[in-house]
Formats: C-alpha cells, sequence, structure tokens
C-alpha cells in the first residue's frame, strides 16, 4: 500500500456526529409506514415545537431557506421594481429572493467589528424607500436586529430576519426569528439545525401574514382547488424532512453549546496572533462558521491544507460583484470589500474532536507566526 504525503484533511463540516445522535432511519421509517409524504403529521409537529422554540406564534414549513425569504418578500407584498435592502456579504441568497421577484437588492454596509448590517448605513439607505429590509444573522452571530427593526419601523419598513445561520441564537431572552415581522430558516443539511435533503421555514407572530404564507407556499391555495392568493407556488416542506426535523430540534440547544464551546477555545489558542476572531462568546452566536479575518488569505489557506486543515471563504465575492445582473448603483460598501477580501472559516462542528481544535490552532498560529513553525 502506498502512503499518502498529504495529511488526512480536517473538514470544515462534519455531520457525523449530528446523524449518529438522533435514529434517523427510525425518523424515516416513521414517515414510510403511514404512507403520507406530504401535509402530514410530521409537518404539523414540526411547525409547532419549531414555533415553539424561537417563541413565536406560527411557523410553517417550506421547501428551503432561498423560498423562505422569496415567499416572506411576497407575502410583505414585495413586487417588481419594489426595492429590498440587504447585505452584500451573505452569500448572494437575500438577492436570489430578490431577484426572483423582479425587486432590486440596495446593498447596506456592515458593521466592521460584527460583520453584520451597520444600522446606521441602513438608516441611509431608508432615503431610497425600500419595501423591506433582509437583515441576516450571519455565521450565526445576532445581528443588532432590535437596532435595525427600531430604525426601519421609524421608517415604516418591515424587517425579514434571515436566520439561516442562527437557529436558537438569543439576546435578552428572545431568539433569532422573534425580532422582526417575519423569521426566514434553512435547515439545510450543514445549518444548525439541518434535515436530510433541502427543508426551510418561516416564523412570524402575524396571525395574517402566517395565513397568507400558508397559501404563497401551495399554490395560493385558501382551500384545495381555490385560489385566493396571487404569486403562489409548490414549496412544501416533505413529512421525511419535518420527521428527521422534529426528532431533531431537541439536541439543537446542546449542539449550539458544544458548537460555542468549540469557539472558545479557538479564541483562547489564537489569543495574540494577528487575526480578529468572532466578536461574541454568549448566547447570541450559535458558532454557525468560525470565521477569522486574515491579510494574505490565498498564503494562510495553502499553508492551511498542507498541515491538513481544510478552510472555506463565506463568502468570497460581494453580491454587488456577482456578474449575473450586472452593475448596480449602491452606496459605499467599503466595510463589505474589506471583509469579503479577510474573512476565511476554520472547522467547527459538534463532534470535532479535541486534538483536531488542538491541530487547528497550531496550523493557524504556524501560518501568522512563522517562527512557532
Ligand atoms: C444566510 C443564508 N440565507 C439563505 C440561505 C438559503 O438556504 P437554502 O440553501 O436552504 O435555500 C442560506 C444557505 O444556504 C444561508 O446561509
Amino acid at each position: 500500500m502506498v502512503e499518502s504525503l498529504v495529511p488526512a484533511s480536517i473538514p470544515v463540516y462534519s455531520p457525523a456526529s449530528v446523524d449518529a445522535a438522533v435514529d434517523v432511519v427510525g425518523s424515516i421509517s416513521r414517515v414510510i409506514e403511514r404512507h403520507r409524504y406530504l401535509s402530514g403529521p410530521e409537518l404539523d409537529r414540526f411547525e409547532a415545537a419549531f414555533a415553539e422554540y424561537c417563541g413565536v406564534g406560527y411557523c410553517i414549513g417550506v421547501a428551503n431557506g432561498t423560498d423562505a425569504l422569496e415567499i416572506a418578500l411576497r407575502a410583505l407584498n414585495v413586487v417588481p421594481g419594489d426595492r429590498v435592502a440587504v447585505v452584500a456579504n451573505a452569500g448572494f441568497y437575500g438577492s436570489t429572493a430578490v431577484r426572483a421577484i423582479g425587486a432590486v437588492p440596495v446593498y447596506v454596509d456592515i458593521d466592521p467589528a460584527t460583520l453584520q448590517m451597520s444600522p446606521a448605513a441602513l438608516s441611509e439607505v431608508l432615503r431610497l424607500r425600500p419595501t423591506a429590509v433582509i437583515a441576516t444573522h450571519l455565521y450565526g452571530l445576532l445581528s443588532d436586529i432590535e437596532a435595525i427593526v427600531a430604525v426601519a419601523t421609524e421608517g415604516g419598513v418591515p424587517v425579514i430576519e434571515d436566520c439561516a445561520q442562527a437557529h436558537g441564537a438569543r439576546r435578552d431572552g428572545k431568539r433569532a426569528g422573534s425580532f422582526a415581522t417575519i423569521g426566514c430558516f434553512s435547515f439545510y443539511p450543514t445549518k444548525n439545525l439541518g434535515a436530510v435533503g433541502d427543508a426551510g421555514g418561516i416564523v412570524t407572530n402575524d396571525p395574517a401574514l402566517a395565513a397568507r404564507i400558508r397559501r404563497l407556499r401551495q399554490y395560493g391555495w385558501a382551500a384545495k382547488y381555490h385560489v385566493k392568493t396571487a404569486g403562489g407556488r409548490n414549496s412544501r416542506l416533505d413529512e421525511i424532512q419535518a420527521a428527521v426535523l422534529g426528532d431533531r430540534l431537541p439536541h439543537l440547544d446542546a449542539w449550539n453549546a458544544e458548537r460555542r464551546s468549540i469557539a472558545a477555545r479557538y479564541v483562547a489558542g489564537l489569543a495574540g496572533l494577528p487575526l480578529t476572531c468572532p466578536p461574541s462568546l454568549t448566547e447570541d452566536y450559535v458558532a454557525h462558521l468560525f470565521v477569522i479575518q486574515v491579510e494574505d488569505r490565498d498564503r494562510f489557506r495553502e499553508h492551511m491544507a498542507a498541515r491538513g486543515v481544510s478552510t472555506d471563504v463565506h463568502y468570497p465575492v460581494p453580491d454587488h460583484h456577482q456578474l449575473a445582473y450586472g452593475p448596480e448603483q449602491h452606496p459605499p460598501l467599503a466595510a463589505t470589500e474589506r471583509a469579503c477580501e479577510r474573512v476565511v472559516t476554520l472547522p467547527l462542528f459538534p463532534g470535532l474532536a479535541d486534538a483536531d481544535i488542538d491541530t487547528v490552532i497550531e496550523a493557524v498560529a504556524s501560518a501568522l507566526v512563522p517562527a512557532r513553525a
């Protein structure tokens, strides 16, 4: 046997430990034995449990997180040509939903200390009279959502929280998704609460909005074959995904705590190095991604790869530089541009071994302080 010269890589994410915690085959078998694959008891059970977990009145399951954002925008009556305020450093998901409607994203710069939407920059953008704001809780850190909602409400503009990376993040007893008019979730398999395929959800406290969202996710139907709401589509959360999510939800807080303690070990181990770590280790950060900022990122990543540590970049291209939609007018986005050049993601997931955490810390140290190599 020929031994590999490249050391086995520590992945950025592994589902192994999450998969082992719950009998996923049991969840799936329950659905198969019932012969009911859509709009059944697993969906009802998960929607009720997730609404309660988030501390809101209603949860509506949908097919994925991008649909959640698009349906939320439609529920708020965003129409073609409208403007929607979004950040440009969050992977284009919000922009995808805005563009799917034929609306136009207006980009808001970020706070360089948190990498989240800046409420001050938002108040400038509100002069362009957007119809809605999407505030992403990026990397699992709650944005300054109270200030964002205050600024937007003063301008009469509703806010959608994009919670796809922040399931369970909490401040002053309130969880992600419960601060604004609507909260949108992705349950993509790598998320803090992940399904075994695509899945998403929308939460709100507003009964009229919840009813409208329910119609929009299923052809605009008010009742079977009776179309009441324009802009409807098929975006259902199926029974298998709902069963897995319902069975995994009770583990979410423990997984988040484990993620946060790995983040704390990184922050302690990386202290004093020329890099920037995430700014919080309290419960407003559920450590979806551990994103540091370094200079000379390409060289850093090469060094990490040679040491057997995978890294990723979330996200390398700011939305306003994506090629599909051509040049846009936008306010200055200096903090966004700078962050996109410097961010790099280290491995972090429930089950990441202590020895691997140490390997990652040593690899980062040796990349940034060559004397420690
Ligand atoms: C911040 C954010 N918003 C939206 C999405 C879209 O979710 P989905 O992939 O389920 O469509 C994702 C992730 O993939 C995300 O990270």
